[in-house]
């Protein structure tokens, strides 16, 4: 059956789902308040992609402010995000780029005006999307991962 995913924003009733959906997919587990404390502070960025009743991913994300990661020479409002995830059976039909593409246009509401995020350097398909979404490497950070994997940290202007 052809599945049509709608994109809309996290709401608590969808936090099992979503906690599920990161236990399959990431090593990186929160706990229930994680969640919760980000949908309440940054609302329009933490988004799920449903059909039917059930999640196929979600992405979610906070607002900092700090230095430039693009300039380094100013300080700025920064869209993180800090996890998204499509499960196995969905992969590989633009969902994961939809959610990030619809986090990005949300964190203008932020007044964000870049985006920056942390990968696993051996996440090829992840890297590749973010690629693709115009973010590019701006350095390493050395064992980023509790396990000591590198990051890459990639970011992107926003409009
Ligand atoms: C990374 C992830 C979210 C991508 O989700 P997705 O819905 O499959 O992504 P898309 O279908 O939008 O793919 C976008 C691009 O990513 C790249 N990509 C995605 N999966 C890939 C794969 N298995 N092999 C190679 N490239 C891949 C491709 O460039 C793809 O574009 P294309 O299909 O036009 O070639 C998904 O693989 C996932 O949940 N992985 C586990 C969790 C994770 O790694 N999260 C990121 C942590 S930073």
């Amino acid at each position: 059956m052809q599945q049509t995913f709608t994109l809309r924003q996290f709401q608590p009733g969808d936090l099992k789902s979503v906690m599920s959906i990161n236990q399959v997919c990431l090593p990186e587990n929160y706990s229930p308040l994680f969640f919760i404390d980000l949908h309440e502070r940054f609302p329009a960025t933490f988004i799920v992609a449903e059909d039917d009743g059930r999640l196929g991913g979600y992405v979610m994300c906070r607002i900092e402010t700090g230095f430039s990661s693009l300039s380094r020479t100013r300080l700025t409002k920064k869209g993180h995000v800090v996890s998204i995830a499509v499960l196995p059976e969905h992969r590989r039909k633009g969902l994961g780029s939809q959610l990030v593409t619809k986090a990005l246009k949300a964190m203008e509401v932020y007044k964000a005006t870049e985006c920056f995020l942390e990968v696993r350097v051996s996440n090829h398909q992840a890297v590749s999307m973010y690629k693709q979404l115009g973010f590019t490497e701006i350095r390493v950070k050395r064992r980023y991962y509790a396990d000591g994997e590198d990051a890459y940290m990639m970011a992107k202007k926003l409009q």
